[in-house]
């Protein structure tokens, strides 16, 4: 059920074997070739600037005091680097990491069972926190408030609950929506992060970075044609980084640099803006078939073979923070900057 740090795999962001090249979420190959390549120290973690501060200053005031640090709670977009956040705050806080899923924990004798097994200052990653039962859920606030877990024994008139004192353990949650957590458990966590889609030059230097922790000799070009084209998400660089490694190595080519990166990555189906096919056929679909009219979530979602959730959280944030489509309440609209990326024209004076 728990896992080590070491193979930190099974996060499961909504899970797909059928990876896209674009698509921010992992299946387990990859998160295996992804623990050599996650940053183990916060200062060698790049961007999210803010959030990195404000968690120095909660790890630094909790080394002070001697004590265990607060419950943590890290929201984003997968592949923005919740799961490395976690295994860093463990490893500043020095102590052992458990890892385990909200999936996972079907029933509450699951999280029992864990959290009774924690040892004093050890740190547990729950991932897609949002996804507990309720009655899993329940077991947790205690733990969380009080380091208690009131557990019922026996069945019937002579069950009886019996009260268990947990050592000082740390809970970090991860969720791809704050909005997805209930309240109640959200007020619980003492700090939370919220995780933002990276810039061009933050995703270069993580390119950089990874180039050079797999070998690859890249030129900085090279690195910023592949940050241009990786959505602000570092997942989709390191695995764009990798293709472009691919092909240079079997073009025998002697240099990476950008006019390589552009091929190997065009070669693939990701242009020159980070939009693969998916992408492609989500504009498709609504600058062509519903051209002019919201479309809903599932819709959409249908239309293109894929799950809401998946379109929501994978392709949607990128679409939207590049201007390509809007939100409405009545469902999804193209933008003029999505018709024009599909090479259609958007209906006449409806402009978004
Ligand atoms: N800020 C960062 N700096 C360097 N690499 C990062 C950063 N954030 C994420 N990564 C890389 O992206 C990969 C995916 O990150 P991960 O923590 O698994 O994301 P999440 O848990 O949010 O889906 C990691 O293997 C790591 O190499
Ligand atoms: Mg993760």
């Amino acid at each position: 059920m728990t896992r080590r740090e070491s193979d930190l795999a099974p996060s499961g962001d909504v899970a797909g074997d059928d990876v896209g090249l674009v698509t921010p979420i992992a299946d387990d190959g990859e998160r295996r070739a992804e623990v050599s390549l996650r940053p183990s120290s916060l200062s060698s973690f790049v961007g999210q600037r803010e959030l990195v501060s404000h968690l120095d200053i909660v790890l630094r005031s909790a080394r002070a005091r001697g004590q265990v640090c607060d419950h943590l709670l890290f929201a984003g977009p997968p592949g923005l680097g919740k799961t490395s956040l976690a295994a860093i705050v463990a490893h500043e806080m020095d102590a052992a990491l458990r890892v385990t899923s909200g999936p996972v924990l079907a029933r509450p004798g699951d999280l029992v069972a864990l959290l009774s097994d924690l040892r004093d200052g050890e740190v547990l990653f729950i991932d897609e926190i949002h996804r507990l039962g309720r009655a899993v859920e329940e077991v947790l606030y205690p733990a969380m408030e009080d380091r208690r877990l009131d557990v019922m024994i026996g069945r019937g008139p002579s069950a009886r609950a019996i009260r268990l004192d947990l050592g000082a353990f740390t809970l970090i949650g991860a969720t791809t929506r704050t909005g997805l957590v209930a309240a109640p458990l959200r007020d619980r966590f003492g700090f939370v992060g919220q995780l933002d889609l990276y810039d061009a030059q933050e995703l270069s230097v993580i390119v950089t970075r990874s180039a050079s922790l797999l070998g690859v000799t890249i030129v900085e070009d090279a690195a910023r044609v592949i940050a241009g084209r990786s959505r602000g998400t570092p997942r989709i660089a390191n695995r764009l980084l990798r293709r472009v490694r691919d092909f240079a190595a079997v073009r025998e080519e002697p240099v990476v640099d950008g006019a390589v990166a552009a091929a190997a990555l065009d070669l693939f189906g990701v242009d020159e803006v980070g939009l693969d096919k998916i992408d492609r056929r989500i504009l498709g679909l609504l600058c062509g078939p519903f051209s002019g009219q919201p479309v809903g979530l599932v819709t959409l979602a249908h239309a293109c073979g894929e799950e809401p959730a998946t379109i929501e959280d994978a392709y949607e944030p990128y679409l939207l923070r590049e201007g390509f489509l809007v939100r409405t309440p009545r469902g999804r609209l193209a933008t003029e900057r999505g018709y024009r990326h599909v090479g259609r024209t958007p209906p006449g004076g409806g402009l978004v």
